[in-house]
């Protein structure tokens, strides 16, 4: 991807309130200086944190506080969106041995 086009770039990062996701975040806002960049931080905010990011950075960002088993919320999130990164994980190894449930309207 170049850097210097002038474009409207949505981002969607699942687990973006982690170590990982709110420090991509910072990259994408400052990297990308000719493109409207917009990112969306979907998070269940299980053990990221929104003062991962500081106010400025929380006054650009889209926050969307939900569990990437909830289907219908993730699809209709993602609708629109040019690239999407997964980096929502649980590292809890304790609570990874209890079976997922995954979430969809009938
Ligand atoms: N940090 C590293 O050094 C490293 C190295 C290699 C790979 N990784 C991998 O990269 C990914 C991100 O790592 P990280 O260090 O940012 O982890 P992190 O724990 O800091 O971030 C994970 C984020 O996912 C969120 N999350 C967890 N379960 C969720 C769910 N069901 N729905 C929505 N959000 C959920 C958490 O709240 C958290 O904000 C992980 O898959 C990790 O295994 C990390």
């Amino acid at each position: 991807m170049k850097n210097n086009a002038a474009a409207d770039l949505n981002f969607f990062i699942c687990g973006g309130a982690g170590f990982i996701g709110s420090n991509l975040t910072k990259y994408l806002y400052r990297n990308f200086p000719n493109c409207t960049v917009t990112v969306t931080v979907y998070d269940n905010l299980s053990s990221g944190s929104l003062d991962f990011f500081d106010s400025s950075l929380l006054e650009k960002i889209s926050f969307i506080n939900s569990d990437i088993k909830d289907l219908d919320i993730l699809t209709d999130a993602m609708n629109s969106q040019d690239i999407v990164f997964l980096l929502a994980a649980n590292p809890d190894i304790a609570l990874s041995a209890i079976p997922t449930k995954i979430t969809k309207a009938a």
